[in-house]
């Protein structure tokens, strides 16, 4: 028998699902806005705004779909509209445009339509076989760096400054080393920020310090970093670094306390390993937030290359367990937090 009480409920779930079909029409908006130039052409009109008609006459499309794309983006809430005239809504540019804005989230709708999140995660549903960053395309790799390059701008320096006594020994210059470094935007970051730095990049995967390479060298820093090939797991040192960073791929270590004891190793006494990564929920209601919902989507990627994101609390127990002191943390988004401590003198 249906009750007001099933029928109410019923319709509380279908307003669930409604929800997510919503937002996967928005994320395909977003993304054909990206890829087609309409949303680089939106921002360059400003406010002003712009018709679809003379929109897709700039952009040589079709008026009838560019108008029925820009509806879809009114209706996702990324333009505005005025009658037939369009404009980005407020700080939708930044957002979604400027890939140097620490704010940017453009980059992570390109990575959840690389076949390498979604698809062939379903097609190895059943083998359960495993892939590492050497499988994966570049155009996957570059898309990556893009969605990690927002989290290095928080990192740098903002981020760093957090630390206690941190930004002081920067300044006046030390060793620096940037672990699973990828495409090497960070270190061009930390080459701009901190000009007395030494600074050296580690990585496991051989095309993204070849993409690392040309990122340095367009950055006119080309002479003043290391790039070194090798597993974390592996990596040694000569001399020792007054800083040890990692974004967003500690999790990904095969063994994470062999990891934590070579950044030990590498730093000199008192130096600090700054962990920046996701901050995985490690509550059901978490988990259930838009920041957690966003998560369980990385997952699908980390569990191909045989890891998951850890809850920031893991990162405590991790640098505790290896003897380091004055640990700190703190929120930078709520995709983004930092865990440090330092090597004790
Ligand atoms: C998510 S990407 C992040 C790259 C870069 N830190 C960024 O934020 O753009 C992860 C990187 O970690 C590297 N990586 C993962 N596990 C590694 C390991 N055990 N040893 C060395 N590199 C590793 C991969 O090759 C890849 O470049």
């Amino acid at each position: 028998m249906t009750t007001a009480a099933t029928t109410s409920d019923m319709r509380e779930q279908t307003g669930v699902l409604l929800g997510h079909l919503a937002g996967y029409v928005a994320h395909r908006t977003v993304t054909i806005g990206q890829r087609s130039g309409l949303l680089n052409a939106l921002s360059a009109a400003g406010e002003s705004g712009i018709t679809p008609d003379e929109l897709a006459e700039s952009l040589e499309l079709d008026p009838f779909y560019v108008a029925t794309w820009c509806r879809a983006a009114y209706a996702a809430q990324v333009c505005d509209r005025d009658g037939d005239i369009y404009r980005l809504a407020p700080h939708m540019g930044t957002l979604l445009l400027d890939h140097a804005a620490p704010g940017f989230v453009g980059g992570v709708y390109g990575v959840l339509e690389q076949p390498e999140l979604f698809s062939r995660f379903e097609q190895e549903l059943g083998s359960g076989e495993r892939l590492w960053w050497d499988g994966c395309s570049s155009e996957f790799i570059r898309a990556v760096s893009g969605t990690g390059r927002p989290f290095y701008r928080r990192l740098v320096p903002g981020g760093l400054d957090q630390v206690p006594g941190l930004a002081a020994r920067l300044a006046e210059g030390c060793r620096v080393l940037d672990t699973a470094c990828g495409a090497g935007l960070g270190l061009v970051m930390l080459a701009d920020a901190y000009p007395e730095c030494e600074l050296v990049g580690v990585d496991g995967d051989a095309f993204s310090l070849e993409v690392a390479e040309e990122n340095l060298r367009a950055a006119g820093h080309a002479d003043r970093v290391q790039l070194v090939h090798s597993p974390l797991e592996k990596m040694t040192f000569d001399d020792r670094f007054g800083v040890v960073i990692n974004n967003i791929s500690m999790h990904e270590c095969r063994d994470i306390d062999l990891v934590t004891r070579n950044v030990r190793d590498a730093l000199e006494p008192g130096g600090w390993f700054v962990i920046s990564d996701f901050p995985f929920p490690d509550t059901d209601e978490g988990l259930a937030t838009v920041p957690g919902r966003i998560m369980a989507g990385v997952q699908f990627f980390e569990a191909q290359i045989d890891d998951q994101l850890l809850p920031r609390s893991a990162y405590d127990e991790l640098l505790t367990r290896h003897g380091f002191t004055d640990l700190g943390s703190a929120e930078l988004t709520p995709v983004h937090a930092l865990t440090w401590g330092r090597r004790p003198a």
